[in-house]
């Protein structure tokens, strides 16, 4: 059925060419904007340098959200506020934004015309931190967990994302994919990050801060991630002393 058209012998050599053209372009096209989609198990993004380029675009294997879970691992020594993970829609630069913010000494959660700050906790630096944000597009409520301590919920905004999201790691988003800022840059080590469209259960998020087992996530999996790497970010294995490489006695 569909044979007969491909059948037909080319007569004109302009449309051969145009066609040859037009494949060649898909190629390029496809070699630049195709993403890999990687295993990082026991490995992390290093992120060596404050700049307003480099960065890690993570590609959600589903758009549209009725609610949100983030999470993700990280170490820094910075003194001044930075970005852990940025989304944004066409309409919200912070569609869906977990920050910290040192002159309060917060973490803030933006999402889509909110943002909350929740204080109290001990961001110490030179030390790997858990961090989940759940988010409820129905109640519009979001909750943070702090190496495995919820915090209290607060309203944020309330309606579905329904357009279509840009993810990143690295930079802050401060228009659809861009207008990074240096100085909200993160610089350390960033790890285990998931995100589902739903939110978790109290005890598959003191599993995953735990390291134990928990559903990967379904929009964004560290275990099959789906992500390109903007300038110098590089991806090493984390450095956790083996028990046979320890000194005993
Ligand atoms: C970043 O911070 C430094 C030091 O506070 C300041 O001098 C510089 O102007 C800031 N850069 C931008 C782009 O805001």
């Amino acid at each position: 059925m569909t044979g007969e058209k491909n059948l037909r012998p080319f007569t004109d050599s302009k449309a051969r060419q145009s066609i040859k053209m037009k494949l060649l372009l898909l190629l390029v096209v496809l070699g630049t904007v195709s993403a890999e989609v990687q295993d990082l198990s026991g490995k992390m993004f290093t992120f060596p340098q404050p700049t307003n380029t480099a960065h890690v675009r993570l590609n959600p294997t589903k758009q549209g959200y009725s609610a949100i879970t983030v999470c993700h691992r990280s170490v820094t020594d910075l003194k001044r506020d930075h970005a852990l993970f940025s989304l944004s829609t066409p309409t919200y630069d912070n569609g869906f934004l977990t920050f910290w913010q040192n002159q309060n000494q917060e973490i803030q959660s933006y999402v889509g015309t909110g943002s909350v700050a929740y204080g109290g906790w001990d961001y110490k630096p030179n030390t790997w931190h858990s961090i989940c944000t759940t988010w409820d597009s129905v109640t519009g409520l979001v909750q943070i967990w702090f190496d495995g301590k919820p915090s209290i919920r607060k309203f944020v905004h309330s309606g579905a994302i329904t357009q279509t999201v840009i993810v990143l790691l690295g930079q802050d988003q401060d228009s659809h994919g861009g207008r990074f800022d240096i100085n909200q840059s993160f610089v350390g080590m960033m790890s285990d990050v998931h995100m589902w469209d739903y939110i978790l259960s109290p005890c598959e998020i003191q599993n995953y801060m735990n390291k134990g087992s928990f559903p990967p996530g379904n929009v964004l999996n560290w275990k099959a991630l789906d992500f390109q790497i903007i300038g110098n970010v590089l991806i090493e294995n984390q450095a956790d002393c083996q028990p046979q490489c320890m000194f005993i006695g």
